[in-house]
């Protein structure tokens, strides 16, 4: 049972107000707290880098400059929630220390290799179309910083997911080769996108605790449905065919029927044996040890600011 002040904090979630870091929270809530946002601001970070491979071969000016801007973009909603995180009194260091040393997730979709110009179409539209799924309940959950993180980050969400989907149209409606490559990126994409979403409801061990929190406000597979049964008119549209012989329009349900994931695939790149993931934390050590140089002079620069004020 709970002490007076858990009993205060949860009437506090379970009203709708919102918990502001100087409140009073239990540290559990504190530390799932901690691990989700970080784990966020993590896969804003290495998701640049499945996108950073096409900026020099981008096929126009005009798209390379889109790409660029949205590569920006992820870069920004990494910080937000790099602050968004510190607010829970962890600093930045400690939390890129633990995606270096392999004890931080990140999104599970970045561990896959982008393969032809068709991949950053089909992760705008599917990558990002989840995504957008999974953050605008995330925009009313009960932690502030969070949850105002997230009105942002929403916002410019949806210029990726369209204009994902502008290329996924361009390429569908090319060249029969073209086509071809809209639908290879679609097969490669379709069932880690769905992956995004997390583990079945049964084999969430998270989801409980953060429903009563209302950290998490639909679970798992009530948003992967939702992705499905936003998607498949999409696919439609294209002419593509969605790479699941079982996927079925149920009118009982209201809702797509589709088949099982495959969820040894799912733990075995959680587990780090995805076909990127030693490659993306290789190339984000890197970064990290190369710009050493020019945190240690930002902070030179600023104590001798500081001194010079003082003296
Ligand atoms: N990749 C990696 N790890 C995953 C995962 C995935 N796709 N899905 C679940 N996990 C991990 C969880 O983190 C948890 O491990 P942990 O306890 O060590 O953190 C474990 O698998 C069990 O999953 P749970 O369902 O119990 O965990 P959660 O309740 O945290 O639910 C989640 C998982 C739905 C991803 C939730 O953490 C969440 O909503 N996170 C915030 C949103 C987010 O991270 N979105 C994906 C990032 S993509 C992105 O935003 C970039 C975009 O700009 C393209």
């Amino acid at each position: 049972d709970m002490s007076e002040e858990e009993q205060a904090f949860q009437a506090r979630v379970d009203a709708g107000v919102k918990i502001e870091p100087k409140d009073w929270m239990p540290e559990a809530y504190r530390k799932t707290l901690i691990r989700q946002i970080s784990q966020h601001a993590h896969s804003e970070i290495v998701g640049q880098l499945p996108e950073g491979n096409w900026v020099t071969r981008a096929p126009t000016l005009k798209r390379k400059s889109i790409l660029l801007a949205k590569i920006q973009d992820e870069a920004g909603h990494g910080l937000y929630l790099y602050s968004a995180a510190e607010t829970l009194g962890v600093s930045r260091d400690e939390l890129l220390a633990a995606l270096h040393a392999g004890k931080a997730k990140y999104s599970s979709i970045f561990n896959y290799p982008t393969l032809t110009w068709a991949d950053i179409g089909a992760i705008g539209w599917l990558v990002d179309g989840s995504a957008i799924i999974n953050q605008i309940p995330l925009c009313r959950c009960s932690y502030g910083p969070y949850a105002r993180a997230m009105i942002r980050v929403c916002k410019e969400e949806s210029f990726h997911a369209r204009q994902g989907y502008d290329i996924m149209m361009k390429l569908a409606q090319g060249t029969p080769e073209q086509k071809a490559m809209a639908q290879d990126a679609l097969n490669r994409w379709w069932w880690p996108s769905l992956m995004m979403f997390g583990p079945s409801d049964a084999e969430s061990v998270n989801s409980a605790q953060s429903t009563a929190w209302r950290i998490k406000l639909f679970s798992n597979d009530e948003l992967r449905q939702r992705m499905v049964d936003q998607t498949v008119p999409q696919a439609e549209f294209l002419g593509l065919t969605i790479p699941d012989p079982d996927l079925e329009w149920n009118e009982e349900r209201g809702h797509y029927d589709f088949g099982e994931i495959d969820w040894e695939e799912f733990y075995n790149v959680l587990k780090g044996n995805g076909p990127c993931n030693k490659d993306r934390l290789r190339t984000r050590v890197k970064a990290y040890e190369d710009g050493a140089w020019f945190r240690e002079a930002l902070v030179a620069h600023a104590e001798k600011q500081a001194a010079k004020k003082a003296a």
